[in-house]
């Protein structure tokens, strides 16, 4: 680690009015601050990479607030990433730049650390930066330190502030609700302010996300166009804030939700907030999106380099029916179609109050022997037989006011002081509270003692089905009770780590009454999440397509159901699920017992050809093409592999109209110089279409594309409104 006052000094012209530079270079971005003396520090550029001439004649930016950390107090108008309440009650804060410390890191990653001092106070802040090179993205945080004698109170403690040139700045965020989870909202940022938040308490991508992207130059356009990503990595509630006022900029603030969890920082404590990822592309929202992807696969997620397994879930299938012959039945229909893996669902558990339907025996998990008599150890042994490997869902962080757990320890939920707790699901379910250690501990022996007695068990769904709704915790002192919303976020993250380094192999999935946990907060810890309980292809177009503007594919479960869809009551066609369903992680939540043998042959042929197209969708990069939200009645994206050799082109009619108009799809990301077979998969039709086995130039693929029947053409009976193509190209 070395201390640099003067980073870039040397290359500053004498005509330059300020002196010293922090500059965060990526491989093809550039964030600049300056850091003169005793100052707050100044965002100067962040954009494409500068060169060393750039970077001496930097223009200062025209007006605008600039401070990298705008503090409350001394300009009160503004809005602020911190406000502090000092311990003698003055309200106001003041951070000037100490120095700045520079860290190698691996390869050509680097950390900064710009030291802020309050002239008066003993309070400091470090605005941490970290370059994570090669995938151009800049992590940024800030760690708060207490100096003075006493506690101090921090009432706002965002992330980070960036501020963003105005110009038709267009903001992509993704809103949504339980069973329509991230739906791509597209808007202008005009004057006043946006906020976006979340104060579920427990799970935090239902509603909307943590994770925004601002396009520079007019609305969003997947590849082109300059375009800034933010993704806030956080399990808990968070606010995004975009405000615009008369100067020539937007400020953008990102950090967790101050709402009602004001902080008491004790006297030598420290508060590390969350990391905010950045990322600038000039080649649009899939550009950003590649950048995150990566970053994710190779930074953040387990196992991101890692093929995940075809499985079969028994939610759709059964729903609480579990029983031994059933789950065999369903893990030898899994393994004859292919398949690698069975995950037993909600169900299995419960003595004393066995869980018939969802209204008792959480945090009892114990097996129901009525139902499964032969314990887990007989579902292990079955899953052998098939072949195929063996998960099993847990709800470890919540208990129902019926349940063993709960009559034990009442005292482990979270409650309002003096008052009954709201109950959620089942008008029984309660929500354990995470800031007590007795809990973690709790929850930590949940998947500690399946694991220990069952080392088998490959695969875990972890989900959550409740938000905080009563305020108050048992454990937290009634002084620190503001504090439940970020104990909780500790107590869960603790947890995780202690799982994660007893268990790092195993493959655990992130559910929270569908996509609640759609977050970079967690996703250290799991290997997946569940995207949605609506599984209506044609609605999962949608959430997937914003999904994928932050997440891989290779952590978007995506699985065939049965028709009408058990959610929306829609009909489509099998092919239409599967085509839908293999642009993710493949998996399957249907009742294989009642599918015809034509239905299970689509499925085996499916899951084979997607066995050959893994590496591309998990791995690959993606270019979305026609947006499902721009209504042109077909949605398309693909996948092109590092080498730029494989690629896998999905197409799916979003709405069928007799002599509608449809767009060629102008394809994108493949080498112009290379010529590609196209190879049809999961074909019904009963011709081959006209290009199958034929050769493209990237050139003409990308300048020109290929036209896609209007309908998949099998025989008359078997026709239907919902067609969809999955081609793979193979450079020759
Ligand atoms: C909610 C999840 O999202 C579903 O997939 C399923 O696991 C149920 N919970 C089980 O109760």
């Amino acid at each position: 680690m070395k201390k640099i006052l003067f980073l870039v000094s040397l290359l500053i012209s004498a005509s330059t009015t300020w002196a010293e530079q922090v500059v965060i270079q990526t491989k093809n971005t550039t964030m600049v601050l300056d850091v003169e003396g005793d100052k707050q520090p100044q965002y100067v550029y962040y954009g494409t990479r500068l060169s060393d001439y750039d970077l001496q004649n930097l223009q200062k930016p025209r007006s605008g607030r600039m401070d990298a950390y705008p503090a409350y107090g001394m300009n009160c108008p503004a809005e602020a990433a911190i406000a502090i309440r000092h311990a003698d009650g003055n309200m106001s804060t003041v951070l000037g730049s100490d120095y700045v410390d520079e860290i190698e890191g691996k390869g050509n990653n680097r950390e900064y650390r710009i030291h802020l001092v309050d002239p008066v106070y003993p309070v400091t802040v470090d605005l941490c930066y970290r370059a994570v090179y090669d995938e151009d993205i800049i992590e940024t945080w800030t760690e708060i330190k207490n100096g003075e004698k006493k506690p101090v109170t921090l009432t706002q403690f965002a992330s980070c502030s960036l501020p963003i040139r105005r110009g038709n700045v267009w903001l992509s965020h993704f809103s949504g609700s339980w069973g329509n989870e991230s739906n791509l909202t597209e808007e202008p940022i005009l004057a006043g302010q946006k906020v976006i938040k979340n104060k579920d308490g427990a799970r935090n991508s239902h509603t909307d996300h943590a994770e925004v992207m601002f396009s520079l130059d007019g609305k969003g356009r997947e590849n082109s166009g300059d375009v800034i990503g933010a993704a806030l990595c956080y399990s808990g509630n968070y606010q995004l804030k975009v405000e615009t006022d008369d100067t020539e900029y937007h400020y953008f603030f990102a950090g967790i939700n101050p709402d009602n969890s004001e902080y008491h920082l004790k006297k030598g404590e420290t508060f590390a907030t969350p990391k905010v990822a950045f990322s600038f592309s000039k080649c649009g929202l899939s550009g950003v999106s590649r950048n995150f992807h990566k970053w994710g696969r190779k930074y953040m997620l387990a196992h991101g380099n890692k093929e995940r397994k075809i499985l079969l879930n028994s939610w759709e299938g059964v729903y609480f029916d579990i029983n031994q012959q059933g789950m065999d039945q369903m893990m030898g229909d899994i393994a004859s179609m292919g398949g690698e893996l069975f995950v037993m669902d909600d169900g299995w558990f419960g003595d004393k109050y066995p869980r018939k339907t969802d209204n008792c025996a959480l945090g009892d998990w114990v097996v129901d022997k009525t139902k499964l008599p032969e314990g887990i150890e007989g579902l292990l042994r079955d899953a052998k037989k098939h072949g195929i490997k063996f998960g099993i869902w847990i709800e470890p962080e919540m208990t129902n006011s019926v349940s063993e757990l709960y009559d034990a320890h009442p005292d482990w939920i979270i409650k309002a002081p003096k008052r009954d707790a709201v109950k959620g699901r089942g008008g029984t379910q309660l929500i354990l509270d995470m800031s007590n250690p007795k809990v973690q501990d709790f929850v930590f022996s949940v998947v500690d003692n399946l694991m220990t007695k069952y080392p088998e068990i490959d695969y875990i769904k972890w989900d959550a089905n409740m938000s905080i709704m009563n305020h108050g915790s048992q454990y937290l002192t009634m002084n620190d009770q503001s504090h439940l919303y970020i104990e909780y976020h500790r107590g869960l993250e603790k947890t995780c780590q202690r799982i994660r380094a007893k268990y790092p192999d195993l493959t655990i999935q992130a559910c929270a009454s569908g996509g609640g946990r759609a977050n970079w907060g967690v996703l250290p810890y799991f290997d997946e999440f569940w995207e949605s309980d609506n599984t209506d292809a044609l609605q999962r177009i949608y959430m997937q397509w914003g999904t994928s503007y932050f997440f891989p594919a290779i952590a978007m479960a995506c699985h065939i159901s049965a028709t009408p869809n058990h959610t929306v009551f829609r009909t489509t066609a099998m092919k239409y699920r599967i085509d839908v369903a293999m642009s993710g992680r493949l998996g399957m939540e249907i009742q294989p017992k009642n599918m015809t043998d034509e239905e299970k042959a689509l499925c085996r042929n499916a899951i084979a050809e997607y066995k050959q197209i893994r590496p591309i969708v998990q791995f690959g990069d993606i270019y979305r093409l026609v947006s499902p939200y721009d209504k042109k009645g077909v949605a398309s994206l693909m996948y092109v592999d590092e080498q730029k050799s494989k690629s896998v082109f999905f197409w799916w009619k979003t709405e069928s109209f007799q002599n509608e108009h449809l767009p060629r799809v102008k394809m994108a990301g493949l080498d112009a110089n290379k010529n590609y077979k196209v190879h049809e998969l999961n074909r019904i039709d009963l011709k081959p279409m006209d290009v199958e086995g034929k050769t493209f130039s990237g050139a003409y693929l990308m300048n020109h594309g290929l036209e896609m029947p209007y309908r998949n053409e099998p025989e008359w009976s078997k026709k239907s409104d919902w067609s969809s193509r999955v081609l793979l190209l193979d450079a020759e």
